[in-house]
């Protein structure tokens, strides 16, 4: 009883993160994918900053589809992640 009762809770507690699990943060992509030469994305991100916001987006997806980040579904997250966290 006590089991099943676990096993419940268990599935309650899993289920919402499951697709989190199926697409990786951008944070846990750029850590993954590019830390090991960048630590942090803010000197690397200056020259997408200094373009017009209308601009940044497509410009960093083109320039990161020919660098280290060449699978679409990971780089939307990634240049998300990138976008977002460079205006704090
Ligand atoms: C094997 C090492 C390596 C990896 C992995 C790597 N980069 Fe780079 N990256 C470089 C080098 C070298 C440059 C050119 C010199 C510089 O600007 O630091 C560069 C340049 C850049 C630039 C342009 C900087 C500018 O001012 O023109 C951006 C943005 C960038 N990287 C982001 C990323 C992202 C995001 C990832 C992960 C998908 C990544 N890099 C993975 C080595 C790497």
């Amino acid at each position: 009883m006590l089991v099943r009762l676990g096993a419940i809770v268990l599935l309650a507690l899993t289920a919402p993160t499951a697709p989190a699990l199926a697409q990786p943060s951008g944070e846990a992509i750029y850590a993954e994918d590019c830390a090991s030469c960048h630590r942090t994305p803010g000197r690397v991100m200056r020259r997408f900053l200094e373009k017009p916001a209308a601009e940044r987006e497509a410009a960093l997806d083109r320039f990161l589809a020919e660098h280290h980040a060449p699978d679409q579904a990971r780089r939307r997250s990634l240049v998300a992640w990138l976008l977002a966290s460079a205006r704090r």
